[in-house]
């Protein structure tokens, strides 16, 4: 295991922050439902605001659905920089299932497109950014991405991916590009995996894909692999329950100098068990079994 990587950090707590406004709730402001992430403040470790987008047609860099200073997020921005303030660090996922992001990010288009991208994460005071890249996309285009990244925000800029898990064991992947490749030539730049355990790309329960990944090829040091699940069978294919995501956990946590990397939700607004009335129940469960098991770490 190369245990010369980035190895700061394990165990951590991070929930995809998606769903801003809850369609299924009453609204309790102008816009619908607001899901507030205040309630994860000391539970997580790391937030991940999804899904910036770039379009191509006008130029733009979209949260969702709207420009990132639109009035809808305003209330969303100020509790951002509570949680911020709180020790939680806040990382946009750039991408995602909507494709076209990437294609905006080639060499001919870059100094159009990625300058918007810059001047939001400057703005919004984002501490990283979470790669998740879901369409064909040339490798040189990604170390081009991360080099200006780090250039303009510095060494401590967080990069992380996410890819469905079986990449990171050259199986099946999503981003048309060989993730092995990827952190041979730029494993220094990436602080972790935010791996998708789940959509048919393999399961964390039992612990054996995350077990096979960290031990592939030159192997992954494990403070770099956080397994992101479900946090409810609607939010996607291949929910796993929250006992056995702990029961892996606790598998992993026990072994060895297993520096175990954390866990992720996708996503916050209706994780069980608390479900969209109690959604910051997920990660309080999350909290405690990581304080325990990193507590117990031999
Ligand atoms: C995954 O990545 C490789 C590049 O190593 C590519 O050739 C392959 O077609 C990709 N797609 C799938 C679905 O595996
Ligand atoms: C925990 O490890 C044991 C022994 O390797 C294995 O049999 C079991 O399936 C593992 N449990 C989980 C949840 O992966």
């Amino acid at each position: 295991m190369n245990s010369s990587l980035i190895s700061e950090g394990s165990h951590r707590v991070a929930v995809y922050y998606q769903t801003q406004y809850d369609p299924s709730l009453a609204a309790n402001s102008p816009f619908g439902f607001y899901v507030t992430t205040l309630p994860l403040i000391g539970l997580i470790t790391h937030l991940l605001l999804a899904a910036f987008h770039i379009n191509f047609d006008d130029v733009s860099v979209h949260l969702n659905d709207f420009v990132p200073e639109a009035p809808i997020f305003v209330q969303m921005w100020a509790d951002i920089a509570v949680l911020q303030q709180n020790g939680i660090k806040v990382i946009g996922m750039l991408g995602g299932a909507a494709p076209g992001t990437y294609t905006c990010l080639t060499p001919d288009l870059f100094d159009t497109y990625y300058p918007v991208l810059r001047d939001y994460i400057r703005r919004f005071k984002l501490d990283g950014l979470d790669l998740d890249v879901e369409q064909d996309t040339p490798l040189d285009d990604i170390l081009h991405l991360m080099d200006q990244l780090k250039h303009d925000f510095g060494e401590d800029f967080i990069i992380t991916f996410a890819p469905v898990a079986s990449a990171l064991e050259e199986g099946a992947n999503l981003s048309g590009f060989d993730y092995i490749e990827l952190e041979n030539k730029a494993g220094h730049m990436i602080s972790w995996y935010n791996a998708q355990f789940y959509s048919g790309f393999g399961n964390f329960f039992p612990d054996d894909l995350y077990l096979a990944i960290v031990n592939f090829g030159k192997g992954l040091d494990p403070s770099r692999l956080v397994a992101t699940t479900l946090t409810n069978p609607a939010d996607g294919f291949g929910f796993i329950d929250i006992d056995e995501i702990i029961s892996s956990a606790k598998n992993l946590s026990e072994m060895h100098h297993f520096n175990f990397g954390g866990v992720a939700g996708w996503e916050y607004f209706n994780s069980l068990p608390g479900a969209d009335n109690e959604p910051y129940l997920w990660a309080q469960q999350m909290s405690d079994a990581m304080h325990e098991l990193k507590a117990n770490q031999t």
